[in-house]
């Protein structure tokens, strides 16, 4: 609050709720496009997680979600310190106090976007939990969603493929405290032309072949495997009484793919599978009651409106499933 505060006391205008669509550039300007009106800039920097639409870090920056838990102790033995485990998917915790009543934090089970389980996630995150301190309760839940780069390092600097004047910040792997901080910098260096040291190691048009190459070709593979696999392993579904109440599923209905949704009262939902951004199909996220990309981290919510990019489009609406 205080940074927007002394943001807008400088001359500075936040706009919310206004989804950018697509960007364009005339006369020198960069002009973002929005459903009810344009902004208009002499830069343009995304700092959107992935920035929207195609773009190489398509290929370079892999989807994660996370997953937390706030959890009372019975002993109040709370940690005074931040620790992480060296595991595999890892786990870190830290304490954080609201209203004078502390709180273990426990954090990871980390996934990619559209991969496993978050239920299972959650409860795995639980189970460490209970191993290793006397739970009272565990009173909040949440996940986020990060991105990692092929060779470990952020992209923070010129766009590539755009112009001079489009910058672009993402792939901190989580860690947006430090990196976000260090990307104001370096991109207020980069769009007055100055010098910083930071902009040749982060340059989003670095391209290392040897540096991550493993990584790249694994993460790039496994979105070829679900471009594919996932149009194959369709069950078919002959009707949708079959569906459980707040439960949602791709299926085969009457020789149509449909991604369908039903609420709690028994009323369907249904809605093309087919993610805008690159064609995979999504997945339904039980949890979070969203459907998810397995290839770029793509998120949509029940009714197909996007909630998480690359995406810019929503889910297509089905009206008369199988007709
Ligand atoms: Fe890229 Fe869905 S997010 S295909």
């Amino acid at each position: 609050m205080g940074l927007a505060e002394a943001f807008k006391q400088l001359g500075g205008t936040i706009v919310e709720n206004a989804f950018v669509r697509k960007t364009t550039t005339s006369d020198n300007l960069q002009i973002a496009h929005t459903d009810r009106f344009e902004i208009k800039g002499h830069n343009l920097v995304y700092t959107t997680h992935m920035p929207p639409g195609l773009t190489v870090f398509d290929v370079e920056c892999f989807p994660y979600r996370s997953y937390v838990i706030g959890i009372k102790l019975k002993n109040g033995d709370y940690p005074k310190h931040m620790a992480y485990d060296m595991k595999d998917p890892y786990h870190y915790i830290r304490t954080h106090t609201i209203d004078g009543q502390p709180y273990l934090i426990l954090g990871g089970e980390d996934h990619k976007t559209g991969h496993d389980d978050p239920a299972a996630a959650f409860q795995a995150l639980e189970e460490y939990a209970r191993k290793y301190y006397y739970v009272e309760s565990v009173d909040y839940r949440w996940s986020a969603q990060y991105y990692v780069p092929a060779d470990g390092l952020p992209f923070i600097g010129k766009m590539p493929g755009f112009d001079d004047h489009t910058f672009v910040a993402t792939g901190f792997s989580g860690n947006g405290m430090i990196l976000g901080t260090i990307s104001g910098k370096v991109l207020r260096d980069a769009i007055l032309g100055k010098e910083d040291k930071y902009l040749k190691l982060f340059n989003p048009a670095r391209i290392k072949p040897i540096a991550g190459f493993k990584d790249f070709v694994a993460e790039n593979v496994d979105v070829a495997y679900h471009f594919i696999a996932d149009r194959l392993s369709t069950a078919d579904m002959e009707s949708f009484v079959e569906l459980a109440p707040d439960s949602g599923e791709v299926v085969e209905y009457k020789g149509q793919k449909i991604a369908v949704y039903k609420d709690p009262q028994g009323q369907i939902t249904a809605l093309s599978p087919t993610c805008t951004h690159a064609g995979c199909i999504v997945k339904f996220n039980a949890v979070e009651k969203s459907w998810d990309c397995p290839c770029h981290g793509g998120r949509y919510d029940l009714k197909g409106q996007v909630i998480t990019g690359p995406p810019v489009m929503n889910l297509k609406q089905i009206n008369n499933p199988g007709e």
